[in-house]
């Protein structure tokens, strides 16, 4: 657990426009920042940041709320990794207060690895840039191979002296428990009391989480022998699951968001020579197959994947397949080969950053058609081949989500294989068709994403809830209860407590409402004023995300929300007293409404003339103050 000092230390500091701008192009409108929103797809901005209220919203997704919790929608990361991601950024310190020993103990050992493999990183890297050996074996032959220093620094990159235990003796001479030493795969045991280092004699490639933690190692071997093999890497352990690991996420996230795309290569150097050139927005897979983890991992920063392959036709057929997963998850796949033998650390080393671009540029080919091109040089003429190969373009399609999409490929398709479009579309709607029964007998079980959790669903009220009003009070507290009344009659006082004060005969339905409510009157009545960051900050999420909407201005904020409510919030403003005492009394007309129903239909079902007689009498009562109420509303309120 992270103590509050610290916690409210993190909230002060991490300021949301910076916290934000980390992710996001933010541009200035008004009062507020706005751009493009990280959680949904849009070409309009309707993605807001407040500066003075600490937080963002948007208009189109519904996503809300203060730096934190940017971080963890956009960082999927749980509340207390928001912090430290943020305690990071902002240099602060954590001293963590206890959990419970059970939480401890695992939360403790999974820091130990990141700790033990952070200080390896280190070792390396200072072994590599500081020792003779280091300098003469690992950085000679980084520099061999073009990397410039300022990569180097920024991938971390290092070597592993060729010493039995170079790593493992220092790092238990100075204090690290061996167990997590083997449990990261860094050192190797071999029996009671002999250990030894897993990368000896190799330059290092540290691997990190797309928080930038490093969470394992590739270590590449500098010699020729065939028996050697070229790469070593860390085994599977608490902090490294390679199926959900991309090498160069952390430092490709932000270009990949900025550029919305993403290059795909497959190994370690591809990664730093590319990034060399100026490309940032690249990623490795690191030799193994793509998982649909990978592809998910990628799918949050941008839904547009270019794959940069070099040019091995075997390697290319046995991809294909793998790749319609990509289709699947709703991403777009480019491809672009590399011919000649290259790859794309060695074309961008041998002919320079203006030639790789311009190289892409010219060569990137939809994965369909692309996939359809292979598919037809290689069946030739023979007509069951290539019967079969036009099966499998149309299963890729079949793949794709979007069935716009779908269709303009089915299109393309169609000319380059010289097929009348009608027999794909028929054979693509037999595959559809298959598809739709398989899974009506095997639900996919899969999580929705976040997006539809937290949208903007439509106002539904129906005519028992009360839940406009009710907002509307919550809204009118939270924007306006720190100011100072001085209408005719009151003045001095600030409007909360008029407000709480008018409002004590009202029950409030809607939860959240009810919470608001209450804890403004708990605070008052110890003589506080509540702060609208007590409520945008409250650990109860449904209740932060309601005070967040409703703080975040729509005049400010959206043109298109606010159109929709009808009013307009510099005649609210203006017109400050007949807006809260029309939230008030719109309220309590509700409230009177509902009563006046029930007791006309206990009138209705009640026998006893008697009892009816009572119930009249209270009707009329009730009547009365209903009446006052829509002759007070309609004289003073103008809306
Ligand atoms: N790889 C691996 N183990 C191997 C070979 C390869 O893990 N024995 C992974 C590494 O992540 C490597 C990637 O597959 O980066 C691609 O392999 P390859 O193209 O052989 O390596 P390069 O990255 O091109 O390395 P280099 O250019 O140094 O030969
Ligand atoms: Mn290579």
């Amino acid at each position: 657990m992270i103590p509050q000092e610290t916690v409210d230390k993190i909230l002060e500091a991490a300021r949301i426009e910076e916290v934000v701008g980390d992710f996001v192009n933010l541009k200035r409108r008004g009062t507020s920042l706005i751009g493009l929103c990280p959680f949904h797809n849009e070409k309009t901005p309707s993605f807001n940041v407040s500066v003075s209220k600490g937080i963002y919203k948007c208009f189109g997704c519904g996503m809300g709320g203060d730096s934190v919790r940017f971080i963890m929608d956009h960082e999927k990361a749980a509340y207390p990794d928001a912090l430290r991601f943020l305690a990071n950024k902002y240099g602060i310190e954590i001293a963590e207060v206890e959990n419970t020993p059970e939480e401890q103990a695992v939360n403790n050992r999974r820091e130990s690895l990141y700790i033990v493999s952070a200080y390896a990183a280190k070792f390396f890297h200072q072994q590599m840039l500081e020792t003779e050996e280091g300098n003469s074996v690992g950085l000679s032959y980084f520099r061999e191979r073009g990397f410039r220093e300022d990569i180097i620094k920024k991938f971390e990159l290092g070597y592993s002296p060729d010493s039995w235990a170079a790593l493992s003796e220092k790092a238990v001479a100075e204090g690290f428990n061996i167990q997590f030493l083997e449990e990261t795969g860094l050192t190797i045991r071999k029996d009671k009391d002999k250990i030894y280092d897993r990368f000896r004699g190799r330059v290092m490639f540290p691997i990190h989480s797309f928080t930038g933690r490093v969470i394992g190692f590739g270590g590449r071997t500098l010699k020729t022998d065939k028996a050697v093999p070229k790469y070593v890497n860390s085994p599977e352990s608490d902090i490294y699951h390679k199926s959900n690991v991309l090498y160069g996420l952390y430092f490709a996230k932000k270009a990949m968001r900025d550029e919305d795309n993403c290059y795909l290569v497959e190994g370690y150097a591809d990664v730093l020579s590319v990034n060399q050139a100026g490309v940032e927005n690249v990623v490795a897979s690191s030799g193994t197959s793509l998982t649909v983890e990978q592809i998910r991992l990628i799918g949050r920063f941008t839904k547009n994947i270019t794959i940069l392959y070099d040019g091995d036709e075997a390697g290319i057929k046995a991809s294909l397949r793998g790749l319609d997963m990509i289709l699947e998850e709703g991403l777009n796949v480019k491809v672009v080969l590399f011919a000649d033998g290259h790859d794309p650390d060695s074309y961008v080393q041998k002919f320079g950053s203006a030639a790789f671009k311009n190289y892409i540029n010219q060569n990137q080919k939809d994965f369909i058609l692309f996939k359809t091109s292979v598919l037809l040089k290689d069946a030739g003429t023979d007509p069951i081949k290539k019967a079969g190969m036009i099966r499998e373009v149309v299963e890729s399609i079949a793949k794709i989500p979007d069935s716009i999409k779908a269709s303009v490929f089915i299109r393309e398709c169609s000319s380059l294989l010289q097929i009348e479009e009608r027999s794909l579309i028929s054979e693509l709607n037999k595959m559809r068709m298959g598809k739709v029964k398989k899974e009506n007998f095997a639900p996919r079980q899969e999580e929705m994403p976040p997006d539809d959790l937290f949208g903007d669903e439509p106002p539904q009220q129906g005519i028992d809830s009360d839940e406009h009003q009710e907002k509307e009070i919550a809204r009118l507290l939270l924007n306006y209860g720190h100011e100072l009344v001085h209408w005719d009659g009151i003045t001095d006082t600030y409007i909360a407590p008029y407000v709480i004060s008018n409002l004590s005969d009202v029950t409030f339905d809607n939860a959240e409402c009810s919470l608001i409510v209450a804890e403004y009157k708990s605070k008052l009545e110890e003589g506080e004023l509540p702060s609208v960051q007590d409520f945008i900050k409250h650990s109860n999420r449904k209740l932060a995300d309601l005070a967040i909407s409703l703080v975040s201005s729509p005049y400010q904020l959206s043109e298109n929300w606010f159109a929709k409510r009808k009013i307009y919030v510099k005649d609210e403003k203006e017109n400050l007293r007949s807006t809260i005492l029309g939230g008030i009394f719109h309220l309590k007309k509700r409230k009177v409404d509902h009563i006046l129903k029930n007791i006309r239909d206990e009138i209705q079902t009640e026998q006893n003339e008697e009892n009816q007689a009572i119930l009249m009498r209270r009707y009329l009562q009730v009547k009365e103050v209903e009446k006052g109420i829509s002759q007070f509303l309609g004289s003073v309120i103008v809306k």
